[in-house]
Formats: C-alpha cells, structure tokens, sequence
C-alpha cells in the first residue's frame, strides 16, 4: 500500500508560472493589466476564435454569457442533469428558468431530450462537453439553428479538446472555459469566453467590468483618460494579471498535460479492460478526448460494497477519488422548486448510481497511476460477487437510494 495520500487531483505548476507571477507583483500590475490582454490574445489564437474574454471563473463567463444574450425572468435554458450546479444556478440567478434534461449513456447530453425541451421560451442552450471529450455538437447546433436558438458551451472541462479536427471555442455562440485550480490548465480560479461574433465579444468585455463603456485597464495608464460611462449594471468578472501570469504558462503546457492525461487513462482502459464489475469511460469517435476526468461505473449487481463504499475502501489504501456529478436533478433545491423526480432521468440516474472518478492529472507518476490500479483491483477481487450468484438482468434499473 502507498505511504502517502494520492489526491484524486493535483494542478501542475512549473517554476515559469512562479517567475511570471513574482513579475507581475514586482510590476505592480496586479488586478487587469498587459498580461490578461496578452493570455486573451494567445488562447484566442489557440482555439482559432476570433475573440476571447478572461474573466474570474466559469461561472462568471457563464453568468455574463447568458447575460449577453438577454437571458431574463420569461425565458428557459435547457441544461443537462449531469453537470455541476454551477451551469444551472447562473441561469436562476438570471430569473429564468433551467430545463433540465437527460443525458445519453455516454454521459453527455441526450439531443432527443433537447429535442423534446425545446419551447416557444427556450433562449439558450447550454450542452457540456463532459469529462474534456465534446458532446454531439453537431446535432446540437443543427438543432438550435432550426430553431433560431444560440448555443452555449459549457467547456468547463474541455480547454484543448478537439471535435471533427477543430479545437472546441468556436462552434457554439460563446464557449465558456474554467481555470479552476485542477482543470485541464489552472489560473487558480479563472475562466475565458470565446467567441466569433464582435458584438457579443463587445458586450461580454462590457458586462464583464461594471458595464463601463471603455477599456477599463487603460484608464489608469498614460494612454488612458479619467472618463467613462456605465451603460448597463454589468459585473465584477474581470481576470487579474496575477491569474493571467499563471495561465500563459499554463496554456503553452496544455497539449503536454492532454498527452499525459491521455497516456495515463490508455494506461488505466487496459489495466481494467479484464474486469467485467468495472466500466471503462465512454470513448467518442471524431474527439481528442482530454480526459478531465476518468469517471467509471461499477456495473450493477456485481460487487458486494456500493459506490460510497468502494471510495472509503480506496481511502484506507491512500487512493483519493470524487464524484462527477450528483445529477442536478437530486440536488434538493432543484427538485423542490421545479418538482424533478427521479424516474424523468432514468439514463442518468443509471450512470450516477456507480459513478466515480479515479485520480488522474499531468503530475501523477507511473508509480502513482500503478497504486490506483492495484488498489481498484485488489477491492474488486475482494469485494467480487461470485459467478453463481450473479443477478438476473433488470437489477440495475431500480432506483438508486437516496444516500448514495
Ligand atoms: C461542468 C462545469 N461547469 C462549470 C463549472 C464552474 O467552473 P468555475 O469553478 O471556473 O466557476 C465547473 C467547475 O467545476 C464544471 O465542472
């Protein structure tokens, strides 16, 4: 067993992002200054869209994206259940109303269920590219501009994702990344907008600092005036040089830290592939699968110890894991003001009742990843429901108890 505890995530960060933020404190420039317009100018020519807008999180650039888009107390914007609160709570914080659908049994939305949301209110739609690897896309933004709606990406997960050869920030309307601190890359909290429409960049940087109608930063260089207007009351969202220091390191590493994330979920996919009890993550033709996360189900009816169980088992062997997500759905707030159930998301209550995220990052070492491998393996043979007394099919549909 390992001496020591192995986190289920850990962020990478080099002695550059330490030298590039000890440079901006020496600077002075430690709210918005050069290196925000710098770390926007480098992650809009990485993903290829014509404008890119740091803010504070991905909440923040979900918030203000909605926002720009005149989400208001009569619309509806549809969201999946396996998400984190945080793409459905902006929407209520608008006064609008979130549409919570189901998701397909690769984790990611369900486009018949979008399909089936869709009303005369519906004012955004919002799909999440779980897990760093794209949902339908496609299907998505067919579905939506049959119907005139703009599409939201919630790419909390998928900074340097690909879809059909193009890196994700340019297909839906606004593309809204976090640099939350065990991201694909971290600001320690941050996030960016992308998009390719100009007014909607124009009113994202104005929404994002107060609604003040001009280049906020510049007003306290030479090359600034004292004067500005607020147009509307916008947000306080904007990224600090301090964040953007850390993100432009963070950003040239990015395709590194995607292979090493690659490489160690190839290294857990075949380190598994001989276990029936075990569920390997859903792999999606025509993506580069980030692998944000490695989230794997514990087929039904097949060990003697349940979800909850198997993460405190992997906890006495020093082995981290998590959690994505308690479906949206079971979250008390969410059922008891719009009155979900359960049985309206059976695909994701399916996925939720065995789901659990082993620890991956661009830190761990091989020895690291081999750890988590014993440990799973060791709980499975241990806990392994012997082949005569396998259950009957239909097992895995009950519902899954409420304390799990
Ligand atoms: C799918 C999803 N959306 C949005 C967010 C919010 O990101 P942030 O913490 O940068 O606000 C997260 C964060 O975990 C997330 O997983």
């Amino acid at each position: 067993m390992r001496n020591s505890f192995l986190p289920y995530c850990l962020p990478f960060i080099g002695e550059e992002e330490i030298a590039e933020v000890g440079d901006s404190l020496r600077s002075g420039w430690v709210t918005t200054g050069p290196k925000v317009k710098r770390f926007e100018e480098e992650f809009a020519a990485y993903t290829g869209a014509r404008h890119a807008v740091a803010v504070s999180s991905c909440t923040a650039a979900l918030h203000a994206s909605l926002a720009a888009l005149g989400v208001g107390p009569a619309d509806e914007v549809i969201v999946p259940t396996l998400t984190f609160c945080a793409t459905a709570n902006v929407v209520v914080h608008l006064g609008a109303t979130p549409v919570i659908v189901d998701v397909d049994p690769d984790f990611q939305i369900s486009v018949e269920a979008v399909c089936r949301a869709i009303s005369p209110r519906t004012k955004v739609i919002i799909p999440v590219h779980y897990g760093g690897q794209a949902c339908s896309l496609r299907d998505i933004l067919e579905l939506a501009a049959r119907h005139g709606i703009p599409v939201v990406e919630d790419a909390a997960h998928a900074a340097g994702a690909e879809y059909e050869g193009r890196r994700i920030g340019t297909h839906g309307r606004a593309v809204c990344f976090s640099f939350y601190a065990i991201k694909n890359m971290t600001t320690g909290e941050g996030g960016m907008i992308t998009t390719n429409d100009d007014d909607l960049a124009g009113r994202l940087r104005l929404l994002s600092l107060h609604g003040m109608s001009r280049d906020a930063w510049k007003r306290y260089t030479e090359a600034g005036s004292w004067y500005y207007e607020v147009l509307e009351p916008g947000y306080k969202y904007n990224m600090t040089d301090i964040q953007a220091a850390l993100g432009i390191h963070q950003l040239r590493r990015l395709d590194g830290f995607i292979r090493r994330r690659q490489e160690i979920a190839a290294l857990y996919d075949e380190a598994f592939s001989d276990l029936p009890e075990i569920l390997l993550p859903p792999r999606l033709p025509g993506r580069n699968h980030t692998f944000h996360l490695y989230a794997i189900r514990l087929e039904a009816g097949r060990l003697q110890l349940n979800r909850a169980q198997l993460i405190e088992e992997l906890h006495a062997r020093n082995i981290g894991a998590s959690v994505h997500f308690i479906p949206l759905h079971r979250h008390p707030y969410y059922r008891q003001r719009y009155g979900y159930r359960a049985e309206q998301f059976p695909v994701a209550e399916q996925i939720y009742r065995g789901l659990l995220s082993l620890p991956l990052y661009p830190k761990m070492t091989g020895p690291d990843a081999n750890d988590v491998v014993s440990a799973v393996r060791e709980i499975v043979e241990t806990y392994r429901v012997p082949a005569g007394r396998l259950p009957e099919k239909g097992v895995s549909s009950a519902a899954v108890p409420a304390q799990f």
